[in-house]
């Protein structure tokens, strides 16, 4: 008997709890800030949880969790997807406890209904989309691309700010300026040589997936403190586009929503072609945040900026950045046995 007193069959059951970890593995391909993937998907037998795991929070960078909820509102937008494409409504509760706060969201109600196509098609970007560093190519991004992106993301209750070439410069020296505090504050070195060097482990930035130097962009690119293996290519990032992520409130919900708005777009992007890097130290620097936000005349809460653009062609870009294993971030404990 599901909570609501409808009869479900012993196999519709095993379907929905097969369908729930096959969601959460597949939002294990969600981007994260670091690579931290700071999730933890419990699968029961009528609802999915997603809870924050506090070890794989960046405790000096992101004090607030604006990040974690951020990343964790993407994955939750991945297996909200992951759902759909397999043929299964769900209602979303949020921040479902406030005695529990590491309790994210969980999806629940579910039933059936048609496989989206849609849904599906998004499911295939999720295995292809990928974090390019590199200077992006000069040919222009098709502002009906940006349009479709800005829809993706106005559709989960946030706003994209495309910014004009005199927003990019205020941009690229709020960045710089962000740049400078982070590298003189040695717990921020410290977390990220720690994010940096953990090959082997499936969470953090491997070394393929860093620049060998640092890219030739208008607004520079986080410094990772130390030199990858990418080789930069010849782009100069002319034709790139500067976006802020931004929304009404700054708070966790609003942060998973704009993580969930994050993932929207960048899988609506990576459908069209375009390549998407978040820059997220000026929103991690109390400071340059309050600069984004007079950006936004002070109306609005910034949450990221993005650039995008059309990645070189001619060059291979990095590698896939790894991934902890299905095993490490789901707990089927509770349906052992029901699983189809
Ligand atoms: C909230 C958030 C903040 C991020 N900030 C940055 C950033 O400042 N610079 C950067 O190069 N990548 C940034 N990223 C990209 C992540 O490093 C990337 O998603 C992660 O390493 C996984 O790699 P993938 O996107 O290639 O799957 C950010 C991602 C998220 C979700």
């Amino acid at each position: 008997m599901s909570r609501d007193g409808k009869v479900v069959t012993m196999s519709q059951e095993s379907q929905l709890t097969t369908a729930l970890a096959e969601a959460a593995a597949t939002a294990g391909h969600a981007p994260s800030v670091h690579n931290t993937q700071p999730w933890r998907w419990r699968v029961l037998p009528d609802a999915l949880e997603l809870r924050s795991v506090a070890d794989r929070k960046l405790a000096a960078t992101d004090p607030e969790g604006r990040l974690l909820a951020i990343s964790c509102g993407a994955a939750l937008h991945h297996a909200r997807v992951a759902l759909a494409a397999q043929g299964w409504r769900a209602v979303v509760e949020r921040l479902p406890d406030p005695g529990d706060r590491e309790l994210l969201a969980r999806l629940t109600d579910l039933s059936r209904t048609d496989a989206d196509p849609d849904a599906m098609h998004m499911v295939q970007c999720m295995q292809v989309r990928h974090t390019d560093r590199r200077p992006v190519s000069d040919e222009p991004v098709p502002t009906d691309a940006i349009t479709q992106i800005s829809r993706a993301v106005t559709a989960e209750g946030c706003r994209l700010q495309i910014l004009d070439r005199d927003q990019v410069l205020e941009l690229a020296a709020t960045a710089g300026h962000a740049d400078t505090v982070e590298s003189e504050d040695p717990e921020l070195r410290a977390e990220l040589a720690y994010w940096t060097g953990r090959a082997g482990t499936g969470t953090g930035l491997p070394a393929e997936v860093l620049p060998e130097q640092l890219p030739q962009t208008t607004v520079p690119a986080r410094d990772f403190g130390r030199p990858g293996s990418l080789p930069m290519g010849p782009g100069h990032d002319r034709a790139a586009v500067y976006a802020l992520l931004h929304g009404d409130e700054d708070e966790p919900d609003s942060w998973l929503r704009a993580g969930e708005a994050l993932s929207a777009g960048w899988l609506t992007a990576t459908r069209l072609g375009v390549s998407v890097v978040p820059l997220s130290a000026v929103v991690e620097v109390p400071g340059t945040r309050q600069t984004l936000r007079q950006l936004l005349a002070g109306l609005s809460y910034p949450y990221l900026v993005l650039r995008m653009g059309i990645a070189d062609p001619a060059h291979a870009g990095p590698p896939h950045t790894p991934r902890l294993t299905t095993e490490q971030v789901v707990d089927t404990s509770a349906v052992r046995g029901e699983q189809g």
